[in-house]
């Protein structure tokens, strides 16, 4: 095999074996929190993916007490202020981890489902040969669908028209979505970026084939 093929193959391999590795330390994460007596014996929860500082999801859960709420960031020390933040208000119905949201939904398996998703402000990757890297694409919107729970609904906000635009489009071809046009967030919030970003656009969305 030429070395150059051999190392791309060793590449994918370690890679993939990186991937899984994260994934069994979020999946301990996920039961710790299970096992929490707020958490015990529920199933379904609120997330929101790319929480950033934890301003939303800590106010949303301060507003629903009843809800578990997880929020998940890349970025290791927005992690510690959200919990930081989650903790100042005594909050036991919010909890925060350094993830990647798909190894995130991974880590959740079939057992625990989503009844909300939030997505507030993602990186726009304004470029075009950057859109790859853009949080919402197909076979994410599909992948977030297997993990959602009957009458789930994803709520998008962005303050970048290209996004608004893609991910409009991207959620009206696919079968697993529908938008909800008369919707509107259960909950507002300013999240550190709205409050930089005050104008943006929402998209609303159902679960389809459920109630
Ligand atoms: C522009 S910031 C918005 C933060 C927050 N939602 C707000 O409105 O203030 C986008 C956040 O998404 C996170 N992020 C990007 N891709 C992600 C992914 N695949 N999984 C989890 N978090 C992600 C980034 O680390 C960043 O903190």
């Amino acid at each position: 095999m030429p070395y150059q093929q051999k190392s791309r193959e060793e590449g994918v391999k370690l890679s993939a074996e990186r991937r899984a590795q994260r994934v069994e330390k979020l999946k301990a994460a996920v039961s710790e929190i299970m096992s929490t007596d707020f958490a015990r014996g529920k199933e379904r929860i609120t997330l929101e993916i790319g929480c950033g500082k934890g301003h939303f999801l800590s106010a949303y859960a301060e507003a629903f007490k009843d809800e578990l709420c997880m929020g998940v960031d890349l970025i290791s020390s927005r992690i510690r202020d959200s919990r930081n933040k989650a903790a100042r208000l005594g909050l036991v119905n919010a909890f925060f981890e350094k993830a990647e949201a798909g190894e995130f939904l991974d880590a959740l398996g079939g057992g625990i489902l989503c009844e909300k998703i939030f997505i507030m402000f993602p990186d726009p990757w304004p470029k075009k040969r950057h859109f790859k890297r853009r949080l919402i694409q197909t076979e994410f919107l599909d992948m977030l669908a297997g993990h959602c729970a009957e009458g789930a609904r994803l709520y998008f906000r962005t303050d970048h028209e290209g996004y608004f635009e893609w991910t409009r489009d991207l959620l009206l071809e696919n079968k697993n979505w529908q938008i909800m046009p008369g919707e509107t967030l259960p909950f507002e919030a300013v999240s550190q970026f709205q409050r930089i970003l005050p104008v943006f656009n929402t998209l609303c969305c159902r679960l389809c084939g459920k109630s």
